[in-house]
């Protein structure tokens, strides 16, 4: 089943709950939300009072993208605060197993990231511990960033391991997708669509949700 998940990180922080309700309207159906602490990635975005006041605003599975130093340490804090997915970076990871381990003993699905330099061969040991597997398709950091093409064979490859071996992660992408570049993610086998500008950058978020998920839908019908 083909998802979107609307990234706050191109909304209008000043009128957030209203922002998710639009892009939930248009078919948004899971709220990503991008943690950035300066150290791991060159900006820095919000904590656990915003993934608090979120939870009050919404129904929707929060997906919460940590791009932070030491994970382990915030993970109980974002699950207290209403996370329902965490996700963490392999790069960012001395003890992937142990921090995988530990977002699921929060009773919240647990993910994993690659950057678009990282292959998907440094996942093969917790490929089957992990809910979900989230490919970068920009180098993380900021919304409105241009589409890496060469990330796609990744996704390809993610969905060709999980049929040959019987694993049940689904698959997410992240970064520059939009309109011109969902059909190849969608071909490739990604489940799970994270669109920050896309949604919330220009004109409507619902309408912009409604018009990318219906992209992505018609793109996973064509056989190729
Ligand atoms: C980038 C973030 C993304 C970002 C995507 O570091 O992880 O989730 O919001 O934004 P767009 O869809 O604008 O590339
Ligand atoms: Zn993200």
């Amino acid at each position: 089943m083909i998802e979107l998940a609307p990234s706050i990180l191109s909304a209008d922080f000043a009128h957030l709950a209203e922002q998710v309700e639009r892009a939930t309207a248009g078919g948004g159906s899971v709220i990503h939300v991008d943690i950035m602490d300066g150290h791991f990635v060159p900006n820095l975005t919000i904590g656990p009072p915003v993934v608090k006041s979120l939870r009050k605003a919404t129904r929707l599975p929060l997906d919460c993208h940590l791009m932070i130093e030491n994970p382990d340490q915030y993970i109980g804090d974002f699950a207290a605060a209403g996370a329902d997915w965490i996700s963490v970076h392999q790069e960012a990871c001395r003890h992937l197993n142990r921090t995988l381990n530990l977002i699921k003993s929060h009773e919240c699905r647990a993910g994993v990231v690659i950057n678009p330099a990282t292959p998907v061969e440094t996942l093969s040991e917790v490929l089957d511990l992990v809910d979900y597997v989230l490919v970068m398709s920009v180098n993380p950091g900021f919304g409105g960033q241009k589409f890496i093409p060469g990330v796609v064979h990744k996704i390809r490859k993610l969905a060709d391991i999980r049929g040959e071996r019987g694993y049940s992660y689904r698959i997410e992408v992240d970064g520059g997708i939009a309109m011109d570049t969902v059909a190849a993610v969608v071909r490739a086998g990604a489940e799970i669509l994270v669109a920050g500008n896309a949604v919330f950058g220009e004109g409507d978020a619902k309408l912009n949700a409604a018009a990318l998920l219906d992209a992505a839908r018609s793109a996973s019908l064509v056989k190729v």
